[in-house]
């Protein structure tokens, strides 16, 4: 038995992935997130009261749980700080918080160029979250990045002078104003202060884990879409929220990772600029958006809305070798009379089942559909698949067939325990 489990976002992000790994933390000792940082963004309730986290590790509400930051996400000191405190005001010690060493600092010059980039873009803008995400891994493989190990050793200021040097000759550049090394190290060096604790080596830890046979959790950020390799390239992040993700992001090979579950919606969403070829830019779309209450946790931006696209998840599930399916919002579309799903692409007058990255590809290409029977009634009580009313089975169990991979769980309500597992 492998007992490491990922979760992962199967589309463009916000598919719900909180949910399923809600569920699966049950059985997990160890939470971890091993890409992104705090672009992502995730609403917790636990007892009446809300959580939104946009970097920690969503088991780290439960306290049986080691919650780790691998190596691979990109912190931004400020914002973890904050989330920390906020659960601490809220009775949560976060003592089960780790940091890998080895995991980059999003530092106040990421996030200038961050804003600075996108507006250089003008028309062609990415549509980023403007948290410092893409520079940050930018010097990480520029190998000017700061790691967690140097931020939180004397190493910091001889690095942070060196880079603010370097960054205010881009700054002066694009004529904006200069950064002062002594005002960004003053507070910065303040937040290492209270972070250190959390740091260590994280992959040793996951790998004693390992050997103790004890149950590891990998939470996804973003999704397939959005991945630097494999996405939709440059409308992506600058990460890997894919499977290989997982392994660079937090030291743990291929041979310990036992299920991979990808998340979708019973719809689809996008925020940010770039192609969606099954968008419903009409009253469907708007439609969705409201009653899957369709607005971004980290900026609040109304997300993009349409059907969901089986050629999409053919090429998530090919390219994580996804072991199963989660399925969030089923009672969300049963709410519509007519539900509409993605079996094909029309590209330049061919019929393809085929997804390519390619830009002109994917502006190009209209979505065959097949259309379903909506109207499902209230399925939020429904504990079993049997329980479903019949145009719901249709619909499942015609996405089960067209991508041959089992739907594991279920979603029919916003409640945590509005949930089929199969
Ligand atoms: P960045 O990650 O801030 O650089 O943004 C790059 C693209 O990824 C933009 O289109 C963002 O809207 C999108 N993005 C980043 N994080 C998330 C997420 O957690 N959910 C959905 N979209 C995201």
């Amino acid at each position: 038995m492998k007992n490491v489990n990922v979760v992962l976002g199967a589309f463009y992000g916000d598919e719900g992935k909180g949910k399923v790994i809600d569920y699966l933390s049950k059985e997990a000792k160890y939470a971890v997130r091993f890409s992104g940082g705090n672009n992502a963004g995730h609403t917790i309730e636990v007892d009446g009261k809300k959580f939104a986290f946009h970097l920690l590790p969503s088991g780290i509400l439960n306290r049986n749980i080691k919650a780790i930051l691998g190596n691979g996400v990109v912190i931004d000191p400020k914002v973890l700080i904050e989330e920390i405190n906020n659960l601490q005001a809220n009775g949560y010690d976060c003592k089960n918080l780790y940091i890998s060493d080895k995991a980059h600092v999003i530092l106040p010059y990421h996030i200038i160029l961050d804003g600075l980039l996108e507006e250089i873009r003008g028309g062609k803008k990415i549509g980023t979250t403007k948290r410092g995400i893409g520079p940050a891994y930018c010097d990480k493989f520029e190998r000017s990045g700061i790691r967690m190990e140097d931020f939180i050793s004397p190493n910091f200021k001889e690095m942070l002078k060196t880079n603010i040097t370097n960054k205010n000759v881009i700054l002066k550049a694009y004529k904006q104003p200069k950064l002062k090394f002594a005002d960004v190290y003053k507070e910065y060096k303040e937040y290492a202060k209270i972070l250190k604790k959390y740091v260590c080596d994280t992959t040793s830890m996951l790998h004693k884990a390992i050997k103790n046979n004890e149950n590891i959790l990998c939470e996804g950020a973003q999704a397939t879409l959005l991945d630097i390799d494999f996405g939709s390239y440059p409308y992506v992040t600058s990460s890997n929220p894919t499977i290989g993700g997982v392994s660079t992001g937090t030291g743990i090979g291929a041979k310990y990772i036992g299920e991979v579950y990808g998340v979708i919606k019973a719809y689809s969403s996008r925020v940010g600029e770039g192609p969606y070829v099954t968008e419903q830019i009409n009253e469907i779309g708007d439609t969705i958006r409201e009653l899957g209450h369709e607005y971004g946790t980290t900026t609040k931006r109304p997300r993009r809305c349409g059907w969901l696209d089986l050629v999409a998840l053919n090429y998530a599930i090919m390219v994580n070798g996804l072991t199963g399916i989660a399925m969030n919002h089923l009672d969300t579309v049963g709410k519509l009379d007519k539900i509409k799903l993605c079996v094909a692409y029309k590209y330049k007058g061919k019929v393809t089942t085929d997804f390519r990255t390619n830009m002109d590809f994917l502006y190009n290409s209209e979505a065959v559909y097949e259309e379903f029977d909506g109207n499902f009634g209230d399925i939020s009580n429904c504990k079993t698949f049997d329980e479903l009313p019949e145009n719901a089975k249709k619909y499942v169990n015609r996405i089960e067939e067209l991508t041959g991979t089992p739907i594991k769980f279920i979603g029919t309500g916003a409640g945590r325990e509005n949930i089929i597992v199969r």
